[in-house]
């Protein structure tokens, strides 16, 4: 007896009265640092882990929870920290493992959480495993990695790298090709082999014990390969064709289940898959029936562009919701991060209404229903970078895609175009932090990546001495959500779904209900103000000035409590 009614305590605690899952990460806001482009302490002109230390005091004052670094370890960084040459190790760019402790001690401090991006797919060529493993085919080291025999002049089948060219490079060493599903230098392991996961399962668990309250998981969807290596059918995109074969492969989910068993869930963490599903499929990752992992981030919405606002956006949005919305189903929201350009360049309007499209697609992150996920400077409003050359730019997949369109015939400024467009670097730029030579980012004379010339207007500082700017804006949004578990846990229900320019939803928690209203265009839209609703924010109105008028203004967004 005794024990039931302690069994129904727990229970309690965790599932409110709605059947509410309480876990941490649920409740939790997410900001995302591009280490390399976050702070610069040492003056190398590389962000580091004393410049995330320095910064932990504005993170909390946003109101920040939980912070997700990307990757830090050991690496020769030719895709900026995914090629993983040590994952036991930081690189000496990032600092020292001193460091690394001193940062997390002042997370804990406050009572914030850390979560690491973990590159489970593949390593860097340069990891031990492949040097050793890629040298022979008798080290033992071989079979963590995925070969074929076949002779230099012909692959062993069709199969794309997701960065361009083929999935497969000659290895002379050893006579074969290696499969790799982003750059040469970034070798698949092989999961088939039970030494490659307990390896890994091993190295989550040293940073686990050392308090790491979890991992974004990099390319996790891609884990698991169809062996028999039939031939893609590449007529509808890449997506399309590893579906099955790479992606959601036939033992990702025995996988999953297996490192939750081993590893994740003997600890109170958060995990957020990258992975590339459809929305109907995605429950199969996040179910917790199936002990996998914790959330998904999915990629719907990231490729969403100012074209697609509106209708297309809603669509989306709330198929992914319906989607992961019974009670015990989870999902995240996330406009952007360090793979796209910036959201208030792609969905808002950063040209006439950059604060006010900010500070709107910032309502919907905070109200909408999931664990948040702001990509730093997005609570700046930070826009994309002006590229005039492709010299200009770092990133390694603009490179191959600028060379790639060339091949298809585009002209060197029109293949531009569209690299500068889209180039992962607009989003890669370093935070402005004031107004200050290289935005107060580097005290270096030159910072890895140029600084965005608009910092002299978009910065930290002066967001901070204004309380209509787009930070203040945040803090309230995030406090807001804070303070009431109906931004959390409320149900959703989209009341707009037909209307092309606004979006009107509501959340529900028992006798609470709360209205946001979007507009999504930079054209004012008459608007019949709720008559039991109160007005708790409206990002045109001062603090607590209840203004409110019959329209909504360019891209306004307002927050009501209906009863
Ligand atoms: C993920 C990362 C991306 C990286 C790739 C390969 O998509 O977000 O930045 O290039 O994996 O690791």
């Amino acid at each position: 007896m005794k024990n039931y009614i302690w069994i129904a305590i727990t229970l309690f605690c965790f599932f409110d009265a709605a059947g509410q899952d309480k876990k941490w990460w649920r409740a939790t806001v997410v900001y995302q640092i591009y280490p390399q482009s976050f702070k610069d302490a040492d003056g190398d002109g590389i962000g580091d882990l004393k410049g995330i230390t320095q910064k932990i005091d504005y993170l909390h004052q946003l109101g920040v929870e939980t912070i997700w670094i990307n990757p830090f370890y050991k690496s020769p960084g030719l895709d900026n920290g995914y090629d993983i040459a040590d994952y036991l190790a930081i690189d000496p760019q990032y600092g020292t493992m001193a460091d690394f402790d001193a940062l997390l001690a002042g997370l804990k401090k406050r009572k914030m959480h850390l979560i690491m991006d973990m590159v489970l797919n593949h390593t860097s060529s340069e990891h031990e495993w492949f040097r050793q493993g890629s040298s022979s085919r008798q080290s033992p080291f071989h079979d963590f990695y995925i070969w074929q025999k076949g002779n230099r002049d012909s692959l062993p089948n069709n199969w794309p790298s997701i960065f361009g060219g083929s999935a497969w490079t000659w290895n002379e060493q050893t006579r074969e090709y290696y499969l790799h599903m982003f750059l040469d230098k970034q070798p698949d392991l092989n999961w088939d082999n039970p030494l490659v996961r307990q390896s890994l399962y091993k190295m989550m668990r040293f940073w686990l014990d050392k308090g790491v309250d979890g991992f974004r998981l990099d390319a996790i969807s891609l884990i698991s390969k169809n062996k028999s290596f039939p031939p893609m059918d590449l007529s509808k995109g890449i997506f399309a064709a590893l579906n099955g074969n790479v992606n959601n492969g036939p033992h990702l989910h025995r996988y999953l289940h297996e490192m939750n068993d081993q590893v994740l869930r003997k600890y109170n963490v958060f995990t957020v898959g990258e992975v590339y599903t459809d929305k109907d499929s995605a429950w199969q990752y996040v179910a917790p029936a199936r002990n996998e992992i914790s959330a998904i981030h999915f990629f719907d919405g990231l490729w969403l562009s100012g074209k697609t606002t509106g209708i297309p956006f809603k669509n989306t949005m709330d198929g992914w919701n319906t989607a992961l919305s019974g009670k015990q189903s989870w999902n995240t929201v996330i406009l952007t991060n360090h793979d796209y350009p910036r959201a208030v360049s792609r969905i808002g309007n950063d040209s006439m209404y950059r604060v006010e499209s900010a500070k709107m697609l910032g309502a919907f992150l905070l109200t909408y229903r999931g664990t948040p996920f702001i990509f730093q400077g997005e609570e700046l409003g930070m826009t994309n970078y002006p590229f005039n050359n492709i010299s200009e730019i770092k990133d390694v997949t603009a490179h191959t895609g600028f060379a790639a369109l060339q091949q298809q015939g585009m002209s060197d400024s029109a293949a531009f175009v569209v690299i500068a467009m889209t180039t992962r670097d607009n989003a890669r730029t370093p935070i402005q932090w004031d107004a200050s030579p290289n935005a107060g980012f580097t005290t270096a004379e030159k910072p890895w990546l140029s600084v965005n010339p608009d910092f002299t207007n978009i910065n930290a500082a002066s967001q901070q001495a204004d309380t209509m700017s787009v930070l203040h804006f945040y803090a309230r949004l995030i406090a807001l959500r804070k303070a009431n578990p109906v931004l959390i846990y409320g149900d959703f229900e989209d009341k707009s779904p037909k209307d092309p320019s606004l979006y009107v939803y509501t959340r529900t928690l028992k006798t609470k209900q709360w209205q946001i209203v979007l507009n999504m265009t930079a054209t004012e839209v008459d608007y019949t103000v709720p008559t039991t609703g109160k007005l708790v924010l409206s990002s045109y109105g001062k603090k607590g000035q209840n203004d409110a008028p019959s329209v909504l203004r360019p891209y306004e967004a307002r927050i009501y409590r209906l009863h």
